[in-house]
């Protein structure tokens, strides 16, 4: 049997998939946080829970409008997604129009270009805790790039192209497992125009 021991409760070593939610302000700009806490739930279709802890625009905005977009974060989008968790979307100058921006196809959301599967969201329900707040979601419609539907290509080939990041321990992982630096650290090279 393995030795353990008790730990502070975290969730370290326990991975986590990270999506940009996409929004919209009430004076129409489109915002972008970063997001962890991110899972799904069966109710006779697949759905999906989030968790929002603390005041911030991303939440504001989906108790406004119900409708939001998940976007899965890629290697290559790192920095930038680094940046959208970090910065304040309260500031209407968090989204620079060198962040590429698309609409959803079946929602007014607002999607990041550079992502590869998008969830468009509809918020059903939620549950005020002392400090954040869980949302049950219903999924409205999947947006994939196109190469990730043909059914030729292996799904191990899919995974390396698009490389989604994951995170644990405050720090970013490649799909290969290599460590990519703390929170707060790739947005150092991510150049805001
Ligand atoms: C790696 C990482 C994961 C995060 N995950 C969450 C999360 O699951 N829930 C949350 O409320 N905030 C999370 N945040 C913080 C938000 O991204 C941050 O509050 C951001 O400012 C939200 O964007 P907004 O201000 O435009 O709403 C995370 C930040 C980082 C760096």
């Amino acid at each position: 049997m393995n030795d353990k021991i008790s730990m502070p409760i975290s969730n370290d070593f326990c991975p986590q998939t990270l999506f940009c939610y996409g929004t919209y302000c009430a004076d129409g700009r489109p915002d972008f946080g970063l997001f962890c806490w991110f899972s799904y739930i069966w109710d006779g279709e697949l759905g999906v829970m989030m968790c929002i802890g603390d005041e911030k625009q991303t939440k504001d905005n989906i108790k406004r409008n119900r409708y939001f977009s998940a976007n899965l974060v890629t290697e290559k989008m790192l920095p930038m997604a680094d940046y959208l968790g970090n910065a304040d979307g309260r500031d209407p100058a968090k989204i620079s129009p060198d962040i590429s921006v698309d609409k959803g196809q079946n929602l007014d959301v607002p999607i990041l270009s550079e992502s590869p599967v998008v969830f468009e969201l509809e918020a059903v329900r939620s549950f005020p805790l002392e400090e954040g707040e869980v949302f049950f979601c219903k999924i409205i419609n999947v947006l994939v790039d196109k190469h990730l539907a043909d059914p030729a290509v292996p799904v191990g080939e899919k995974m390396r192209a698009i490389a989604p990041i994951s995170t644990t321990c405050e720090t970013y992982f490649s799909w290969g497992g290599k460590a990519l630096g703390g929170w707060g650290e790739p947005s150092k090279n991510y150049h805001k125009n």
